[in-house]
């Protein structure tokens, strides 16, 4: 089995095992200083061995890839198994019709708070938040919202995987696959 059907069926039965949003992950980026930032996000879409989310690309992490790419995911499942799934990567703006597709699905008040929240910039206080939101409510009043050009998906081109698994006497199993060229090697690594 290679390491996307191994994410899928993980995946699957961590969901009908009953995980609690099983798609929700760890996002980790660097800044051009070199310090990590991580934050959950949420898997949105996977499609053509990539893993899509959907943010504001003038955010943090927005401006994080825009200078360096490179960025590792982590999903943690306490059931069937217990299990974490780490992998690396590089991500790169989805195409629009991706991103358009995701934002019309999306509830009209979560459309309207994508253009009115400036992610990750300072705000006055809640007030400030609140009087854009009405501004955009009433811009797009009777109207279909559209999609922000600085909100849409990311998707990720993963490089490396490691499947953990909880094991007896702390024996866990990590089944590690990186890339050689087009094919993926796969390793055992000590726990
Ligand atoms: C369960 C959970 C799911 C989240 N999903 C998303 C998401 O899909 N996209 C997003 O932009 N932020 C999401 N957030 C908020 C992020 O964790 C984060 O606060 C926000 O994106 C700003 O991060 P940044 O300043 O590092 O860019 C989620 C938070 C939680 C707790």
């Amino acid at each position: 089995m290679g390491p996307f059907e191994m994410f899928s069926d993980w995946y699957k039965q961590a969901e009908d095992a009953g995980v609690v949003e099983p798609f929700a992950f760890v996002l980790s980026t660097v800044s051009t200083h070199g310090e990590p930032h991580s934050r959950v996000v949420l898997l949105r879409r996977t499609e053509d061995k990539m893993f899509y989310f959907f943010t504001n690309y003038s955010s943090l992490k927005g401006m994080d890839v825009a200078q360096n790419p490179h960025v590792a995911m982590n999903f943690h499942w306490r059931a069937p198994e217990h299990r974490q799934i780490r992998i690396q990567g590089t991500v790169a703006k989805a195409r629009a019709d991706i991103s358009d597709d995701y934002f019309s699905s999306r509830p009209r008040g979560s459309q309207i708070g994508a253009w009115s929240s400036p992610q990750s910039q300072m705000l006055t206080d809640k007030n400030d938040l609140l009087s854009r939101i009405s501004l955009f409510d009433e811009k797009f009043s009777g109207k279909d919202v559209p999609r922000p050009e600085f909100w849409g998906g990311y998707g990720i081109t993963p490089t490396y995987f490691e499947f953990w698994q909880e094991g007896e006497n702390r024996l866990h199993t990590r089944i590690a696959f990186s890339k050689d060229g087009e094919k993926w090697v796969q390793k055992l690594l000590a726990p």
